[in-house]
């Protein structure tokens, strides 16, 4: 296990930037960890700000560097980023953590942590993953930017956390599962991440251009399409054209 090289900055537009601006320089190696206190910049999926104020979240990203691992089994490495935040977020509270798909964290049916991947490619194969994470710790109110309810370990233990010691426990749990994979145990990998994979099997409210449909979440395949039932019929579906439906919950 390399040993996390942690960077800590006060401030950043993005931990994903910064840490892309490091690879791009070849100045970091697997294992680099990049934490900002705030991000003035914060990114989301979908081109959605992520708000990141000081004192209430986490806001990290981490270079993984898998080793000839082909672009067509990349998404595996999204189910292993979220299986570990599971993990550790689970080792903080006895809420019910959810992965909701493609790769949100759900703490008793609310958003507590987000994962913001990005991919650099080399031919066929992945050069290196940045895993951007946020993680909602201390906020006492959410504020309605997130289309779903969210929480923080904070409204659920009303305990305050620091980022900079959470951290290392996240990079742990990480580390534990992305050992795991890349020694050969992808199905331990997907067994962890269909159990905990949100609302599966069950009725739920999904939208495909502005359309509203309901279908049961199957499974999700390889290459990160959800497969849902739709009047007997099973299709798989890509994110974000296919997303749950917002108001759905
Ligand atoms: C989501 O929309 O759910 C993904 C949110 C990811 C946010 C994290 S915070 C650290 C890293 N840097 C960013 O700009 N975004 C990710």
């Amino acid at each position: 296990m390399p040993e996390m090289n942690l960077i800590v900055l006060t401030s950043v537009d993005s931990t994903n930037n910064y840490l892309q601006q490091l690879v791009n320089q070849e100045l970091a190696a697997e294992g680099t960890v990049v934490l900002a206190l705030e991000q003035l910049k914060g990114r989301g999926q979908r081109g959605k700000v992520w708000e990141s104020h000081p004192g209430l979240g986490l806001y990290c990203s981490v270079l993984f560097q898998p080793p000839s691992w082909h672009v067509e089994k990349q998404f595996v490495l999204n189910k292993a980023v979220a299986v570990g935040v599971a993990l550790y977020l689970e080792s903080r509270t006895a809420a019910d953590i959810r992965i909701k798909w493609p790769n949100d964290l759900m703490a008793d049916g609310k958003k507590i942590a987000g994962v913001l991947i990005e991919n650099n490619v080399r031919g066929s194969f992945l050069s290196s993953v940045i895993a951007g994470i946020g993680i909602n710790l201390n906020q006492q109110v959410m504020s309605d930017q997130y289309e779903t309810r969210a929480t923080s370990l904070f409204l659920l233990n009303r305990l305050q956390y620091d980022a900079e010691t959470e951290v290392q426990e996240l990079f742990r749990f990480l580390w534990q599962v992305y050992r795991q994979l890349i020694s050969g145990e992808k199905e331990w990998v997907e067994a962890q991440y269909m159990h905990r994979l949100y609302k599966q099997g069950t009725r739920a409210a999904f939208t495909k251009e502005d359309e509203v449909f309901f279908g049961v979440l199957e499974s999700v395949n390889d290459n990160g399409q959800a497969l849902i039932t739709t009047d007997g019929i099973t299709q798989p579906y890509s994110h974000p054209v296919v997303r749950y439906y917002a108001s759905g919950y």
